[in-house]
């Protein structure tokens, strides 16, 4: 079971992106109910991302990335970034939706313009970590 868990952390990613970019997507469309469903359900899935991501680590622990050279240097820059946004992210989303609550869009929008493409780096470059982490292949 505990095995499945990074693929679930991966999906759970994408998942996101993908609802973030729809949440942009009908905001231009000035589609309010729609940018709000988007957006929430971003958040939520991102929070299950986090409670899966944190079992999965307190059972198994750390994975070692195997390869060597410039794609390990590559893969650790790349984790790098992803770790310390996704710390970054946290009050950025939580300020962002905080500011929807209290209908104070106009402060909203002025911070979700850094919040949303953050947000959508760590999902995506989550996706991407899994991938090389799991399904990189070394001679
Ligand atoms: C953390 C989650 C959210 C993110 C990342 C986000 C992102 C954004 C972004 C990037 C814009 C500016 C779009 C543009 O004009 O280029 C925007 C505008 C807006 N958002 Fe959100 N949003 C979030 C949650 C919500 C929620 C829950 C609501 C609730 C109704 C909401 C309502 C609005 C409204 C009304 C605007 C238009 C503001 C204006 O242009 O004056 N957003 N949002």
């Amino acid at each position: 079971m505990i095995h499945y868990l990074p693929l679930v952390d991966a999906t759970l990613n994408a998942a996101s992106a993908l609802l973030l970019m729809g949440g942009y997507y009908f905001i231009l469309r000035k589609n309010i109910p729609a940018h709000r469903a988007c957006m929430l359900s971003a958040f939520a899935t991102s929070i299950l991302f986090l409670v899966c991501y944190l079992t999965y680590h307190y059972f198994h622990g750390v994975t070692h990335f195997p390869g060597h050279g410039p794609v390990r240097t590559f893969y650790l820059s790349l984790l790098g970034s992803h770790t310390i946004l996704a710390v970054v992210i946290v009050p950025l989303a939580l300020t962002t939706l905080y500011r929807a609550w209290r209908r104070r869009f106009d402060r909203h929008r002025s911070i979700a313009v850094w919040t949303l493409p953050l947000w959508i780096y760590v999902s995506i470059t989550g996706v991407v970590v899994y991938w090389m982490l799991y399904h990189m292949k070394f001679s």
